[in-house]
């Protein structure tokens, strides 16, 4: 009776609470999104996502860039030309509303960048990519008096940190801007950006930011349905109406631009998404949208979704593929895999058959990631293949086959990955070739994804693979040998997590440190979010050699496919990952690196994961929290190599003979659901 009274009051007054706080949402979208975060603590105040979804600038800068002063809510605007720059201190995307008083006739441009390289009144490229910058777009007055303007939805600026508003008259008119507001359009279901469902810790105040900007990103790419860029794209400005998907909100490739569903980013966005935010919502609407315009004929998915619709990319088809067996695993949904199960055997039937006599995918969609060549038996598709079988056999067990699809397809995938390894390797060099032919290129994706998918059959050759990739290091991240002069932290997105997969631990720290690391400290940039790609000498362009010219501020600051340090560290360095759909089973396998402690935790349906370690003068203790009923694999490392160590759950010792199998450096146990902690020494 007691306890049913405090139930009462409890909901009367959470009633209360939720009719006194109106939640703001993007226009009127439903707001469906969690309002707090899942994971409080002091992590939180890594969060870069604003407290509110309408936010001002946080500081004035000269036209040319020099600090004048904290925005204060007023400043002047007085005669042709003149101009301040707002600074939003992150990025920020969405709709400007002014707040102005003039002495005149005249009219304020508005103009944006996400770099301060770009800003002034052209704002950086969004649109066109080789047109150059996308110029302003301007509030006109005709008198003295008080004006408020909002921008036209159509004009909405997905992703920029400065705001440049300049004065264009004929006459001596003065313009007192009295305020400026931005209502953020990302995340649109969400009324609390800050609502993490995940979060990550550790001693690593760098990483923790890095972590933060991968997560930060992520929710700039998840925009509103009808947000995305205008296809034809317009021949001057910029127009974001273009219609994406279903649902209200959905995931895509950046803030600024594409403003488009691509597949290919989703390998690394979604674990990232899943890790931190937790917004699977946006990835379910990007997924279904590859499956409604799948082609029904040949199988094929877009390589990019509408209005974009690009078509012909065997790697991007396949992403999709193993996109859908991300989500399904993070989700549990089952119904979505269900309704979309037949176009996926389609679409696997499609890519399988251009397995050829040798055993090798012959790519004729020749469409990929910026890398310039595709094709033929080209290894990273391969390489994505065998991972699109192996993902496919789950699947095919979790929609509750019973045509034997899960032997067929690891046959597929054992038959492959021997041509792969047959054809492929350049044991003179010690690391995989681009293709099947007798070339010198060993390029970063195809052998990051073999160590990574596991598809080099020896942990000798993974050694090879792993030290051989540190020859394309600068001080400022790898350089791509298959997009020469380029840094991309998409691929090296897969680097890390490579080295990280056979415990080169320090060679996945430091490349996160030097490539993302360089970038969330360049105050060039919007210390906030991840990049696209840049240029090996530092610059902000991208794939601009070989007289590709895309004007260099068309790079995306805020591009979800750069993400991977975020999921990296939570899968890796904490150690926790889920093994099958909503973690039933998951896997705990802790990595220290230079590290003194560090802890991470995530949602599924079934509820909280966590876990956290913390080094010991004389070893280690590793905790975690998992929901009841699920079981788990624990794989602790040895602090001494081939020693048998002392371990204890709970306190209570575990003796060798008990269960534990010593597997060279790293112990496996069972683990069980419920919060535990193991002390090893
Ligand atoms: C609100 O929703 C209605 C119905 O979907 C739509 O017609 C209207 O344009 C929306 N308003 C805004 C401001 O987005
Ligand atoms: C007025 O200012 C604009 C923007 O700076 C500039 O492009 C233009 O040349 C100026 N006009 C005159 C007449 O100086
Ligand atoms: C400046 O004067 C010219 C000529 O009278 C007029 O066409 C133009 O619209 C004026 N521009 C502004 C910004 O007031
Ligand atoms: C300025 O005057 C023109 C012509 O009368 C009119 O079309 C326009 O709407 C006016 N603009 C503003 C902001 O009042
Ligand atoms: C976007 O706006 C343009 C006008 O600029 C219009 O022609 C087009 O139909 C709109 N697209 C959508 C999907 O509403
Ligand atoms: C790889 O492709 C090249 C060019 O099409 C072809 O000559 C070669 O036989 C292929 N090798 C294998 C193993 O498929
Ligand atoms: C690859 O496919 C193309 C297009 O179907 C075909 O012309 C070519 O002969 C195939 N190459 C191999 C090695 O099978
Ligand atoms: C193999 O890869 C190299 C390096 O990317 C490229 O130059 C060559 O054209 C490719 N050849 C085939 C047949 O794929
Ligand atoms: C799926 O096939 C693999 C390889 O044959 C096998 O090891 C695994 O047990 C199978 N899984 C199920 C649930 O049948
Ligand atoms: C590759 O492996 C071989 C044999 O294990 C070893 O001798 C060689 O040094 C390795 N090369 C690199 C670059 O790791
Ligand atoms: C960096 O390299 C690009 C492409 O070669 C070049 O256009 C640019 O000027 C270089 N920047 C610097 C600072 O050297
Ligand atoms: C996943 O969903 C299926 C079907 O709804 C359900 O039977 C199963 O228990 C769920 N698994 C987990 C781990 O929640």
């Amino acid at each position: 009776m007691a306890a049913m009274h405090v139930l009462f009051w409890f909901s009367t007054c959470f009633l209360l609470l939720n009719s006194a706080t109106a939640l703001q949402c993007w226009k009127n979208t439903t707001c469906s999104g969690p309002t707090d975060a899942a994971f409080p603590g002091p992590w939180e105040a890594n969060i870069f996502a604003p407290a509110s979804r309408t936010v001002s600038p946080v500081s004035i800068l000269s036209k040319s860039g020099e600090f004048i002063s904290k925005f204060l809510g007023i400043s002047q605007l007085s005669g042709n030309g003149s101009g301040l720059v707002f600074d939003f201190g992150i990025e920020v995307g969405g709709l400007v509303t002014l707040h102005y008083s003039t002495t005149g006739q005249g009219s304020i441009g508005l103009a944006f960048t996400e770099s301060k390289n770009w800003i002034g009144e052209w704002s950086d490229s969004s649109n066109g990519g080789f047109k150059g910058p996308d110029g302003a777009i301007y509030s006109a007055f005709n008198n003295s008096g008080t004006y408020s303007y909002t921008m036209p939805n159509l004009r909405l600026r997905g992703g920029f940190r400065y705001l440049t508003l300049f004065l264009i008259t004929n006459g001596t008119t003065t313009v007192d801007i009295t305020d400026i507001k931005l209502e953020i359009s990302f995340q649109p279901t969400w009324s609390n950006l800050k609502a993490y469902q995940g979060y990550f810790h550790s001693s690593d105040e760098l990483l923790n930011r890095i972590w933060y900007s991968g997560a930060y990103t992520l929710q700039t790419n998840a925009v509103p349905v009808n947000t995305g860029r205008q296809v034809p794209f317009v021949a001057k400005g910029w127009a974001n109406n273009g219609t994406l998907g279903p649902g209200d909100s959905i995931i895509v490739d950046g803030a600024k631009r594409d403003r488009a569903v691509w597949p290919g980013d989703m390998g690394i966005a979604v674990p990232s998404t899943f890790v931190s935010i937790g917004d699977l919502g946006s990835v379910k609407n990007a997924l279904q949208v590859m499956y409604n315009y799948q082609n029904p004929t040949t199988g094929a998915f877009p390589e990019a979704g509408p209005p974009l619709l690009q078509l012909g990319s065997d790697t991007y088809h396949m992403w999709t593929m193993i996109g859908t067996y991300n989500y399904i695993l993070y989700s549990n949904d089952t119904t979505f895999l269900h309704e979309n199960w037949a176009k996926y055997l389609l679409a696997m039937k499609f890519i399988y058959g251009k397995v050829g006599s040798s055993g090798l995918l012959n790519v004729t969609g020749l469409r990929d990631w910026a890398r310039w060549q595709t094709g033929f038996n080209g290894s990273e598709p391969n390489m994505i293949l065998y991972r699109t079988l192996l993902t496919g056999a789950d699947l095919s067990i979790w929609a509750g086959d019973t045509s034997n699809l899960n032997v067929t397809w690891h046959t597929r995938a054992e038959s492959l990955k021997t041509a792969i390894n047959q054809y492929c390797w350049d044991p003179s060099y010690g690391a995989f070739k681009d293709n099947a032919t007798a070339t010198t290129l060993h390029p970063q994706d195809a052998n990051s994804m073999s160590i990574l998918f596991d598809v080099v059959d020896t942990s000798a050759k993974a050694e090879n693979i792993s030290s051989n990739l540190l020859k394309n290091w600068t001080p400022i991240g790898a350089v791509a040998p298959e997009l020469p002069g380029n840094i991309s932290p998409f691929i090296s997105s897969f680097e890390i997590q490579a080295h990280f997969a056979i415990g080169q631990t320090a060679r996945a720290l430091d490349l996160i440190r030097r490539s993302w690391g360089w970038y969330i400290n360049n105050p060039l940039g919007t210390e906030s979010t991840v990049i696209e790609g840049y240029l090996e000498n530092g610059t902000f362009g991208y794939r601009s050699s070989r007289g590709y010219a895309y004007d260099s501020s068309y790079v995306s600051n805020s591009h979800g496919w750069s993400s991977g340090p975020t999921s990296a560290l939570t899968e890796f360095i904490v150690g926790l990952s889920v093994t099958s759909p909503a973690g039933g089973t998951w896997k705990l396998a802790p990595q220290f690196g230079d590290l003194r402690f560090a802890e991470a935790g995530f949602m599924t349906s079934l509820g909280k994961f966590q876990a956290s370690w913390n080094l010991r003068r004389d070893g280690y203790s590793l905790t975690y929290n998992v929901p009841r009923g699920t079981t788990g694999e624990i794989v602790l490392r040895c602090l001494s190599v081939g020693k048998f160590p002392s371990i204890t759950i709970d306190g209570r010792p575990v003796s060798r003979e008990a269960n534990p199998q010593l597997d060279g450096p790293v112990i496996l146990l069972n683990g069980v659901g419920g919060s535990h902690t193991i002390v090893v020494r």
